[in-house]
């Protein structure tokens, strides 16, 4: 069994100070920067811009994972490739010509992942799966940090698991929300290979230890 890559989310660090906040990433020895970048129109709220990701790009040589909560996702491509994203989530809900997208995003050099948020099934992505380098499945409604899981989400973890090895794809699984210490395991053991976690890692006392716990399986 692979690694688990572990994937602390910025956005429930303190924005006035997120160089601590990837510092903390860093010392915790986490595997990845997830970066939220909403719009306050495909999700209810703001969070941050492509400066930001490029202001933040020369703290850590970690990757940095950036999830565009954002309408019309091929505007922004150029300007967070430019800005250092290693992998570039867009959502399924967000664009029609998904393909178009994610060969944009090749383009720049970077890794291509797509998204769907709870509602939508993934028979929506299916087509798109042997271009991307990530599926992202949401585990909560996106827009907000320290949600609760929505336990439903993990069956289409694990028919994607399924569908990735009988096909032999190569993109990563990865879940986003709710992730903590109750919720690890169970969300391990549906097939996912990423985790995102924001409000268990940025309120954890010992982070390294949470971290620690969350690769332990
Ligand atoms: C939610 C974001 C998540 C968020 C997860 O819309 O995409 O990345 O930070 O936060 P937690 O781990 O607190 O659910
Ligand atoms: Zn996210």
């Amino acid at each position: 069994m692979s690694k688990i890559i572990t994937a602390p989310s910025l956005l429930s660090s303190n924005f006035g100070n997120m160089k601590k906040g990837i510092e903390s990433i860093e010392r915790s020895g986490a595997d990845w920067v997830h970066l939220d970048v909403m719009d306050g129109s495909f999700v209810p709220v703001i969070t941050f811009g492509h400066k930001m990701v490029s202001d933040l790009r020369p703290l850590t040589d970690l990757p940095f994972d950036v999830h565009l909560m954002v309408n019309h996702p091929e505007t922004f491509i150029e300007s967070f490739a430019t800005a250092g994203a290693d992998y570039i989530t867009i959502h399924q809900e967000a664009s029609i010509h998904l393909n178009r997208i994610i060969e944009r995003i090749r383009e720049n050099g970077k890794k291509p992942g797509i998204s769907i948020v709870p509602s939508t099934p993934l028979s929506h992505v299916t087509e798109i799966l042997p271009f991307v380098d990530l599926v992202l499945i949401m585990t909560v409604n996106p827009g907000f940090g320290g949600q609760s899981m929505i336990d439903n989400c993990l069956l289409k973890v694990t028919q994607l698991k399924e569908i990735k090895v009988r096909k032999g794809y190569n993109f990563l699984i990865e879940i986003d929300g709710g992730v903590n210490k109750d919720t690890f395991k169970k969300a391990i053991e549906a097939g996912s290979e990423v985790l995102v976690t924001g409000s268990a890692f940025f309120k954890s006392e010992d982070p390294a230890k949470y971290v620690n716990m969350l690769k332990s399986i």
